[in-house]
């Protein structure tokens, strides 16, 4: 009983907390905003401009953007819009299965698609260790330059249960955090070595805000 009023009155702290309509309020805005710009976009259907990010410039080497999270979400969709724009993307995930299938919609979408799949998981840093080694290997055999134009840090895991990954750190922290970190650090000499200048995106959300204190 007492538990219950407990946990009856931290839900309530938080329903009343600034963190809350903080977040609630930026969430609507956010999406009422990517609505509207979509529904603009349609009624008066503006082509997007070309990036300036895969200027021709680049021949006769094509730029590479490496995509974490791929087969699902943001990270399917940039890796496609990438796609579009001409780069190679590398595509990373968990699942063999789930890459497969993001390859192949891919495909089917844009059939001049060049992508290569590499199967990591995150939230081990021997698995990011072996993806950097697969990585270059297949850079330096094939006709693209040895360097990588984009990294694009999109996986993430929502944990609903406590989990310790291989490392042994907590699930979320491991993949979302400490994986992105490892996997950026490790990559950072092909991003270097870039003859244009290359870029890092992080995808992150604002729910973190939301922490309860246990
Ligand atoms: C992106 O993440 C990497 C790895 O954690 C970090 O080193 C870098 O500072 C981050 N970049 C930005 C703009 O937050």
């Amino acid at each position: 009983m007492i538990s219950l009023v407990k946990e009856l009155w931290r839900t309530l702290l938080f329903v009343f907390s600034l963190q809350f309509w903080r977040m609630g309020l930026l969430w609507t805005f956010s999406i009422a905003f990517s609505h509207y710009q979509l529904i603009k976009n349609f009624i008066f259907s503006r082509k997007p401009k070309p990036f300036y990010r895969c200027s021709p410039c680049l021949v006769p080497f094509r730029p590479v953007a490496v995509v974490t999270g791929a087969t699902s979400g943001l990270g399917f969709y940039t890796a496609y819009e990438l796609s579009k724009e001409g780069y190679v993307v590398v595509l990373v995930g968990r699942s063999q299965q789930l890459l497969l299938e993001a390859e192949r919609k891919i495909k089917v979408w844009n059939k001049n698609a060049h992508l290569k799949a590499f199967q990591v998981d995150l939230s081990s840093v021997e698995s990011i260790i072996n993806f950097r080694k697969s990585l270059q290997q297949w850079l330096s055999g094939s006709d693209l330059h040895s360097s990588i134009q984009l990294l694009i840090n999109c996986a993430g895991v929502l944990a609903t249960s406590p989990r310790t990954t291989v490392d042994g750190y907590d699930q979320m922290i491991g993949t979302n955090y400490i994986g992105a970190f490892v996997l950026t650090n490790l990559l950072l000499p092909l991003l270097e070595s870039s003859h244009v200048s290359s870029r890092i995106v992080n995808v992150t959300s604002f729910t973190h805000r939301n922490g309860m204190y246990n």
